[in-house]
């Protein structure tokens, strides 16, 4: 698959090599490229073409967004003709939120004219997508979304760096749900004080 991802920080990154490592073509959507960016180290690495934001969104299928998210509204003005895209928000709006949005998929769906705009990647750390691996298990990823086509792109790319399964949380409406998922597990790890090395499994009694 081509991927383009926007945002090159903890996530953003984290999955740029992972989704590579698996086969899949990235390129990084950048605000400036004549300018540093987060990414840029990586970028060098492992060969990641980097573009404007719009000029990568339009070389790809499939779009992943990694910055934050008060900023969902404003990024997805910029991306361009997106109507046979899929979007992938793992963006959780849980401190500050996008202008009058609940969350930032809603920001995103309602500033561009893609309709497959399925959240994932958004419920764990990035050190738990860079190594889903705790001994012997793997930990469990969470997509929600109306988009059946982005929920299949989503499991799939989940599955390829290293999560055991991608469980479907829901439609839309289950968008704030997730943020507040990925909320439960910022309050562990930071409030809490348990640290980034826990992540979520579903575990059913066969
Ligand atoms: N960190 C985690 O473990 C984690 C886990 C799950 C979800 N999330 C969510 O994922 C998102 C990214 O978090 P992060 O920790 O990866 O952040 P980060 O390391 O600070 O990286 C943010 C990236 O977003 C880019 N960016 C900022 N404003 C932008 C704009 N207006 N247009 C385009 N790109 C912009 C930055 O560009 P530059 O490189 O040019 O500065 C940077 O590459 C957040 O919404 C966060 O809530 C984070």
């Amino acid at each position: 698959m081509n991927i383009t991802i926007i945002g090159s920080g903890n996530v953003g990154g984290t999955l740029a090599v992972g989704f590579r490592k698996a086969g899949h073509s990235i390129i990084l959507g950048v605000k400036d490229p004549a300018l540093p960016f987060k990414g840029k180290d990586l970028a060098q690495e492992y060969n990641f073409p980097f573009y404007p934001i719009q000029e990568a969104v339009q070389k790809s299928e499939v779009i992943v967004i990694a910055a934050p998210a008060h900023f969902a509204h404003e990024i997805a003005q910029t991306l361009g003709d997106v109507k046979d895209k899929v979007i992938i928000d793992t963006m959780n709006a849980v401190m500050k939120k996008p202008a009058h949005y609940a969350n930032s998929s809603e920001a995103i769906l309602d500033n561009c004219n893609c309709t497959d705009v399925v959240k994932c990647f958004n419920t764990t750390g990035a050190e738990n997508m860079a190594n889903p691996h705790y001994g012997d298990t793997r930990l469990d990823m969470f997509v929600a979304g109306d988009s059946v086509k982005g929920k299949h792109i989503a499991t799939q790319l989940a599955k390829d760096i290293g999560f055991a399964d991608c469980f479907d949380f829901g439609g839309n409406d289950k968008f704030s749900l997730m943020e507040q998922f990925a909320l439960a597990w910022i309050n562990l790890a930071m409030m809490q004080k348990m640290g980034r090395n826990i992540g979520f499994k579903l575990l059913k009694r066969q």
